[in-house]
C-alpha cells in the first residue's frame, strides 16, 4: 500500500492505492472522523459489480449507507442529475451527520463531488475511483463539476475530498478500451512530467494494454503522485503550473463536445488530442521529430485513435472556444519540448491549428475503435 500526500495548506489528504486497499477504509473513516451515515453515489453497473464489497467493508466500519444510482453515462454529469441527486441526499440527511461517498469512475466522481460541494454548502466527502482513469486522475485534486449543452465541466468548484482511496483490485473488471482509455492519461503524465514513466510504459506497453495489475499498479501510483505533486503547487490553478495536467485537453474536449460524447471515451479524445498538440509542437519547432514519434508509437501501441471521427473542423473549432483555457480571446495550448517537458503557450495560430486537426479528421469509421 503507497500513501501519497497532497500537503495543500487548508485541505490536505492522503491518497491510498494498492491492490487491496479497500481493507483500510474503516481505519481511515476513523481517522478523519467521518462519522456513522454514508450517502453511496455509484452507477448500476459499478455497483453491481462491486457494491456489495463495499458495503461490507463500511457495515464492518459501522456505517449505514444509503445507495443512490445514476444512469451509466457521461450525460449524467448534467444539471438535472445532479439537482435530483442533491434533494434526495437532503431529503436523507435530515437528522443525520452525512459524507458522500463517490464509486465509480470520473463520471461518478465528478458528479458526486460536485453534489458533496454544493449541498448544504458542503458535505464531506471521499472517492473510491475504480477505473483506471479516476484513480490517476479524476478522484485527485478536487475539481469537481457537471457539463453544460455548450461544454464539459462548465459548471464546478474546487473541492476536495478527506481522502482517496485507489484499490486496483477493482480495476480486474474493467475492459480493455477502458484500460486503453486510461492509459491515454498515464502517457500524459509521463509527457508533461515523467520520462521515466514514459520509458517504462514504453518497455511494458503490452502487459499494460493486457491490464496486467503488476505493472498498472506501479503506475497508478506513479501518475497519482505527479498529479499530487502539481495539485500542491497549484491547488486552483492560479500559477499556471496546473495547466499542464491540460495536454492534449483543449482540442480533447473539443472532440468530446463535438462527438457528443459518445463516439469517444474521455481518454481516446485526449489521446487525439495529445497527438495534435505534438504535432503543432513539432511545427512550431518546439519538439524533435523523433520525440513526437515516440509520443505517437506509444499511444498507438495502447491501441489509442488515431483519426478524428464524427466532427467537422468548424465544430471542432468552434467547441474549443468554450474551453476554460482560454483567456478572452486567444487560446491557451499545453505544448511539449520534450517527454517530461511541456511549455504553455498563448496565442497559437488558427491556421496552424486548422491544418494540424483537418490533416486528423476522416469521414469513414475506424476498424480500431470497434474493436473493443
Ligand atoms: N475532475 C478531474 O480532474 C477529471 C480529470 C480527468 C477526467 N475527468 C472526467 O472523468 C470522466 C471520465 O472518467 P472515466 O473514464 O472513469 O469514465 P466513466 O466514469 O464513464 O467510467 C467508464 C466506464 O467504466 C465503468 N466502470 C467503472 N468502474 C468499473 C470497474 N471497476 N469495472 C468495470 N467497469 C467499470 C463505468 O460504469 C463506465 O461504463 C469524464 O467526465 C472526465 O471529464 C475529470
Ligand atoms: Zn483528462
Amino acid at each position: 500500500m503507497k500513501t501519497i500526500n497532497i500537503p495543500l495548506p487548508a485541505n490536505a489528504y492522503p491518497v491510498v492505492v494498492g491492490h487491496g486497499a479497500l481493507a483500510g477504509l474503516a481505519d481511515l473513516l476513523g481517522k478523519y472522523r467521518l462519522g456513522t451515515d454514508a450517502v453511496i453515489i455509484s452507477n448500476p453497473k459499478v455497483f453491481g459489480l462491486h457494491g456489495r464489497q463495499l458495503q461490507g467493508v463500511l457495515r464492518k466500519a459501522g456505517v449505514t449507507a444509503k445507495v443512490l444510482l445514476v444512469a451509466d453515462s457521461e450525460k449524467s454529469k448534467s444539471m438535472a442529475t445532479a439537482v435530483r441527486l442533491i434533494d434526495q441526499v437532503v431529503r436523507y440527511s435530515v437528522g443525520r451527520k452525512c459524507f458522500i461517498v463517490a464509486f465509480g469512475g470520473g463520471v461518478t466522481g465528478d458528479l458526486a463531488g460536485f453534489v458533496a460541494a454544493v449541498t448544504k454548502r458542503g458535505l464531506p466527502f471521499i472517492q473510491v475511483p475504480t477505473t483506471f482513469l479516476a484513480q490517476i486522475d479524476s478522484s485527485i485534486g478536487g475539481k469537481v463539476a457537471v457539463d453544460l449543452p455548450a461544454g464539459k465541466n462548465l459548471v464546478g468548484a474546487f473541492y476536495h475530498p478527506r481522502f482517496v482511496l485507489a484499490d486496483t483490485a477493482f480495476l480486474e473488471t474493467l475492459s480493455g478500451r477502458q484500460i486503453r482509455n486510461g492509459l491515454a492519461e498515464a502517457v500524459k503524465y509521463g509527457v508533461i512530467a515523467d520520462a521515466r514513466l514514459f520509458s517504462f510504459m514504453e518497455k511494458e506497453y503490452r502487459r499494460l494494454v493486457e491490464n496486467d495489475l503488476s505493472v498498472i499498479t506501479p503506475v497508478v501510483s506513479a501518475c497519482a503522485a505527479i498529479k499530487a505533486k502539481i495539485v500542491a503547487a497549484d491547488e486552483k490553478e492560479t500559477r499556471g503550473l496546473r495547466t499542464i495536467l491540460n495536454f492534449g485537453h483543449t482540442i480533447g474536449h473539443a472532440i468530446e463536445t463535438t462527438a457528443g460524447y459518445t463516439l469517444y471515451q474521455h481518454g481516446e479524445a485526449v489521446a487525439l488530442g495529445m497527438r495534435a498538440a505534438a504535432s503543432i509542437s513539432v511545427r512550431m519547432k518546439l519538439l524533435d521529430p523523433m520525440v513526437h514519434f515516440r509520443i505517437e508509437t506509444l499511444l498507438t501501441a495502447f491501441g489509442l485513435p488515431e483519426n478524428i471521427e464524427g466532427c467537422s473542423l468548424p465544430g471542432i473549432l468552434s467547441a474549443m472556444r468554450f474551453d476554460k483555457k482560454f483567456s478572452g480571446k486567444t487560446n491557451r495550448f499545453v505544448l511539449a519540448r520534450d517527454i517530461g517537458d511541456v511549455v504553455l503557450q498563448e496565442g497559437v495560430d488558427l491556421a496552424l491549428i486548422s491544418a494540424v486537426v483537418g490533416k486528423m479528421l476522416i469521414r469513414r469509421r475506424s476498424s480500431r475503435l470497434l474493436s473493443h
